[in-house]
């Protein structure tokens, strides 16, 4: 077992991190005055998810390997930005690194929006196999006209639905309203085969408004709902892994100049070090979180075969529709990796 696969696997159940500073949604060691602070913004939880345990690994590995150079804050729950205002701190240095969700990309790249598109992947494993691939690595680029740099890409998982209500087929959610991570065609579409409404929101606002009755649905990965507690405001989560979330990994070309060359080729060597072990154990982490979910007397309603095939049925036009809207080579080269994928 490598360091980084040991420092991710513990991290299956959340646990505080004792050597770092660890309040709710921060964790990071204290800079020393000459080191170069590296903050990085997230939205989501840290210890227990994939995100959050990547970027507390990252920084781990950065401030034990590149210590008197580079000091790594960790901000975790929308404490630094929400993902709507990270994008220009980015740009204004006021932050170094961010982690979006790559639906939130939609000024910057609709190519982006491939992964809005339900059952394109199989799996999150399916996922692995497209990443790396031409199409992918052009994909990811389509972000770099605007100053970003993207270092890799993060997993999380697949996409479940819930609701006020059981839902087992698409037209269960008729007439509730649904939190959205953004109002994407492909999104749209979602909602529109479900009969449903949708609200683009900040993830640190989706607890409240599931709370409040604001929104009676919403969709997300184990991870994300198990640590946030949205399935404490919904009668059932349906396992519908319909969709996949996943993370382009960002900074500024501002940053990365700013670095000499050595320094530079070390962060990003550590980077893809920690980006590899992450990938592997998100699968696990959200596995993890979906017991915790049944383990506090949560309903997953597991679909039939036919159910399973009445949500492809009905969202199998919003391929063609980003074939013919977005980028056709793009959409067919994710389906052929997806189909030639042998994760398992
Ligand atoms: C969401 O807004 O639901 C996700 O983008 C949060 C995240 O970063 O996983």
């Amino acid at each position: 077992m490598t360091k980084a696969t040991q420092m991710i696997s513990r991290h299956l159940k959340p646990a505080a991190l004792a050597f770092l500073l660890t309040v709710p949604g921060v964790a990071h060691a204290k800079c020393d005055p000459g080191e170069q602070v590296v903050k990085f913004s997230l939205v989501t939880a840290l210890q227990g998810h994939p995100k959050g345990e990547a970027a507390l690994a990252l920084a781990e590995q950065v401030n034990d390997q590149m210590d008197g150079r580079l000091c790594m804050e960790v901000y975790g729950s929308s404490t630094l930005y929400d993902d709507d205002a990270v994008f220009d701190a980015l740009l204004a240095g006021d932050v170094q690194m961010a982690a979006p969700s790559a639906s939130k990309f939609g000024a910057y790249s609709k190519e982006l929006q491939l992964f809005d598109v339900p059952f394109v992947f199989d799996s999150a494993l399916h996922v692995m196999e497209f990443l790396g691939t031409e199409a992918s690595n052009k994909m990811l680029a389509t972000v770099e006209d605007d100053g970003f740099a993207v270092l890799g890409f993060w997993s999380n998982g697949m996409y479940q639905i819930s609701g006020t209500k059981p839902i087992r087929v698409p037209t269960d959610a008729q007439g509730l309203t649904f939190r959205v991570q953004s109002l994407s065609p492909a999104i749209q579409g979602l909602l529109d085969a479900m009969g449903a409404e949708g609200i683009s929101m900040a993830f640190s606002k989706v607890y409240d408004a599931l709370e409040s009755g604001e929104v009676q649905g919403q969709y997300n990965t184990w991870s994300n709902i198990q640590t946030k507690g949205f399935y404490l405001h919904q009668a059932a989560i349906s396992e519908t892994n319909h969709g996949y979330l996943g993370y382009p990994v960002v900074t500024s070309q501002g940053f990365l100049e700013s670095l000499d060359p050595e320094t530079r080729e070390e962060f990003i060597g550590i980077f893809n070090l920690v980006t590899h072990e992450s990938n592997r154990f998100a699968f696990e982490i959200n596995q993890a979180r979906r017991q915790d979910i049944l383990d506090d007397d949560g309903i997953i309603i597991q679909l039939s075969d036919d159910e399973k095939q009445s949500w492809r049925d009905a969202l199998e036009p919003l391929v063609d529709a980003f074939r013919r809207d977005v980028n056709a080579e793009l959409i067919d080269a994710a389906i052929e990796a997806n189909a030639k994928a042998d994760p398992f």
